[in-house]
């Protein structure tokens, strides 16, 4: 079933957006980049361009969820984040308590769950309570999974998924020849979503053209998508764009349509 979707294009005319329902991403993942220059545009400190973004992730998601996404993924904090001046980094870090607090009614009000994946042990222990307080009080729902990426590194992620194998493979739990890409699979983070693992579509925010250390195994077949507009202004109606995008793609892992194959 198709449903239509209406949105203001830059000359303010409006522009209607087709949605396939049935080929809604199962695992969409943001890459919320542009808060910063959001914040300079407007003569602001760039944490209000933080701020507005965190205000922007609760119309995000409640227009993921309503239109059937199963997995929302996104890039709050990376690894590299760290190398921001201080006073940024403690801003960043104070958001998931300003964000649940007010935020998690309405989650469970529209039957999401939170999940989070990264080094949250590194986290200060106000964010990581208000992440794991937040996770607790959405268990039992069972509609999208809201899945935040905080402290999270690709690549940090897969020396740590080695390591894990490799352990196996000293303790004799496994033989080196056994290890393939299920094996992998589940040793990666993403693995808490089983079995939407895998992003369907990326977007990524602000017309940076780049993946930044972003799901670097998970990402191998994603559809990507990149827009110039900032984070904080990216709506609900960009999103469906950037859906409808996805679906006009031609997914072929690799492989050929049935009618190419003569
Ligand atoms: C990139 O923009 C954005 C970030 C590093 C932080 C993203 C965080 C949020 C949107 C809020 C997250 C909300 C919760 C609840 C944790 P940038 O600062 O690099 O922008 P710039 O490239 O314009 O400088």
């Amino acid at each position: 079933m198709f449903s239509k979707l209406f949105k203001t294009n830059s000359e303010n005319e409006t522009e209607e957006v087709d949605l396939d329902e049935n080929k809604i991403p199962n695992h969409i993942a943001v890459i919320m980049d542009g808060n910063g220059r959001w914040a300079q545009k407007r003569h602001l400190p760039r944490v209000a361009g933080h701020k507005q973004g965190m205000e922007n992730v609760k119309e995000i998601t409640k227009a993921a969820s309503n239109l059937g996404v199963k997995v929302l993924t996104l890039y709050a904090f990376s690894t590299e984040n760290w190398k921001r001046p201080k006073s940024e980094v403690s801003f960043l870090m104070d958001l998931p308590s300003k964000f649940f607090d007010t935020f998690v009614p309405e989650l469970i009000e529209n039957n999401v769950k939170v999940n989070v994946m990264g080094y949250t042990d590194q986290l200060p222990e106000k964010t990581q309570k208000a992440v794991f307080d937040a996770i607790e009080q959405t268990k039992n729902c069972t509609g999208m999974i809201l899945n935040f990426a905080l402290n999270y590194g690709g690549r940090a992620e897969i020396v740590t998924g080695v390591k894990k194998i490799a352990e196996k493979v000293q303790n004799n739990e496994l033989a080196a020849d056994e290890i393939d890409e299920e094996t992998i699979r589940k040793s990666l983070m993403t693995a808490s979503v089983y079995p939407y693992d895998d992003p369907d579509l990326l977007i990524r925010t602000s017309g940076e053209e780049r993946i930044s250390n972003f799901l670097l195994w998970q990402l191998a077949y994603s559809e990507m998508v990149f827009t110039d507009t900032f984070w904080p202004d990216y709506s609900p109606a960009d999103l469906a764009e950037d859906i409808s995008k996805f679906q006009q793609r031609d997914r072929r892992f690799g492989g050929l349509n049935e009618g190419d194959k003569k």
